[in-house]
C-alpha cells in the first residue's frame, strides 16, 4: 500500500475522532507486516490526562488483535486542524518500541504540500531502549 493510500485510511480514522475537548480530531493509520491497516484516532476523556493519541490508539488496537509489535511498516498520521501534523513525545517513544526500526512515518495536515515522512531515528534520536 502506498503512502498516498495509507493517508486516505488515516483520514477515516480521523473521522472517527472523539475528541468534544480539544476539537482537534487525529486519524492514524499503520501497516502490519501482512498488509493489513488498523486504524486508530484520538480518545478524549473529561479528565484530559486519559486521552489516549491516534497514534497509540492504532499501535494498542493492532497487537491487541494479534499483530506483531515490531514489524509494523508504515504509519500515516492526519490531522486536519494544523498544517502538518508532528507526534507527541509520548507516543514517539512507543513508536520507537512497537514500529519496525526502518518504519516510515507519514504525516499530513491541512495543508498537502506540507506533508512529511520522517523515521523513527529522526523523530526521537538517542531514544531510550533497553533491548
Ligand atoms: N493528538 C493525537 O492524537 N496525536 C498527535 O500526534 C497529537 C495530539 C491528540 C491528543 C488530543 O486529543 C488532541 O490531539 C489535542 O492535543
Amino acid at each position: 500500500m502506498n503512502d498516498d493510500a495509507l493517508l486516505a485510511q488515516a483520514r477515516l480514522a480521523a473521522d472517527r475522532s472523539w475528541s468534544p475537548y480539544s476539537q482537534f480530531p487525529v486519524g492514524a493509520a499503520l501497516l502490519a507486516e501482512n498488509d493489513e491497516v488498523v486504524l486508530g484516532t484520538n480518545v478524549e476523556n473529561v479528565s484530559y490526562g486519559l486521552t489516549n493519541c491516534a497514534e497509540r490508539s492504532a499501535l494498542f488496537a493492532a497487537i491487541s488483535q494479534g499483530l506483531v509489535p515490531r514489524r509494523f511498516k508504515a504509519m500515516a498520521i492526519y490531522a486536519p486542524k494544523v498544517a502538518l501534523i508532528s507526534p507527541c513525545g509520548a507516543c514517539r517513544q512507543v513508536l520507537v518500541e512497537l514500529m519496525a526500526p526502518d518504519a516510515r512515518i507519514i504525516c499530513q495536515g491541512s495543508d498537502p504540500d506540507a506533508t512529511r515522512v520522517w523515521t523513527l531515528a529522526q523523530l526521537l534520536p538517542g531514544a531510550f531502549e533497553s533491548f
